[in-house]
């Protein structure tokens, strides 16, 4: 595959060797505030997801076109750069967090260009296993009131939003299998939660790549289960593979195939893969 870097940050640099390791080109980057013109690897820097689109995308003219974009920058820019970057037909992947506040506009945008977007607030295999155990625990817990459920995220503290987008999908997740849990409360709370409330916490402290926790908690005792994520790596091969699935690309180092198009998540990867282990057996 040709990637575009979207971001060229902590996963930024980290994707860029990731996809090179695994045999994938880097088309560009695009990062204005990244003060060299090339990436370690090479790759030109572009200012702006629109100016990268504009000369990678389908009206781009002589350089190498871009198979899709990698979208990891900050909450406030990325749904403009997803925008730019659909309109030139540059399938997206994006990892951004904060921004689903603008999703319905950008699914609305990238549909209307024909264009590929896939999303995630998280891109580890493990969160969305977890993901899975957690709402298969959240609904044997369900009908035992005594058990009352809440969690807390850990994440460095360079980290612009809280609480993560991880948290919550995993929220969101627990309320859509659970009748006695109806609101998610992520705020410090100056009073007791109601029954109906799932209360998430944020610690933002050190380097910590990310830790998302749950707990049912009864009088008698505490069932809790949590992921922890040991470092970028996991999110950034998550990504990537997400990156190979958008586009059919059959493996790490073959040419990208035909786009899927239209809106996808990461667990439309999964689904694919569980469904095709399921097949085979
Ligand atoms: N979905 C996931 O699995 C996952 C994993 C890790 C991080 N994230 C999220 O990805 C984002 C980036 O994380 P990070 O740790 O690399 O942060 P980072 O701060 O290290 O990097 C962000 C980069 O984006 C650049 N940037 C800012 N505005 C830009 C713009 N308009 N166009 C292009 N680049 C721009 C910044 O200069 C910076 O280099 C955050 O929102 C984070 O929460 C998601």
């Amino acid at each position: 595959m040709n990637i575009a870097i979207i971001g060229y940050g902590k996963m930024g640099k980290i994707l860029e060797s990731l996809a090179l390791e695994r045999g994938h080109r880097i088309a560009g980057a695009a990062d204005p505030f990244y003060g060299e013109p090339r990436t370690a690897s090479g790759a030109r820097v572009f200012k702006s997801a629109a100016e990268l689109a504009a000369a990678l995308g389908e009206a781009g003219g002589g350089a190498p076109a871009a198979d899709v974009a990698l979208e990891f920058t900050r909450p406030d820019t990325a749904a403009a750069n997803i925008r730019a970057l659909a309109e030139k037909g540059i399938p997206v992947v994006a990892g951004t967090t904060g921004w689903l506040d603008r999703l319905e506009e950008v699914k609305a945008a990238v549909k209307a260009a024909g264009s590929s977007l896939l999303w995630a607030s998280n891109f580890s295999l493990g969160v969305h296993i977890f993901f899975r155990i957690a709402a298969f625990a959240a609904k044997l817990a369900d009908p035992f009131p005594e058990y009352d459920v809440g969690g807390f995220e850990v994440h460095h503290n360079k980290k612009a939003d809280s609480p993560s987008g991880t948290a919550k999908t995993l929220a969101e997740t627990l309320l859509g299998v659970m009748t006695r849990k109806t609101t998610a409360v992520y705020q410090t709370l100056d009073r007791p939660p109601g029954p109906e409330e799932l209360h998430y916490a944020s610690l933002r402290v050190g380097s910590a790549p990310g830790v998302h926790s749950l707990c049912f908690d009864s009088p008698a005792d505490t069932i809790e289960i949590t992921h922890t994520a040991r470092n970028r790596e996991g999110l950034a091969s998550g990504a990537l593979a997400a990156a190979q699935w958008l586009l059919n690309c059959p493996g790490p180092g073959k040419p990208a195939g035909k786009a899927r198009r239209g809106i996808f998540t990461m667990d439309d990867v999964l689904e694919d893969i569980i469904s095709a282990k399921e097949c085979k057996e």
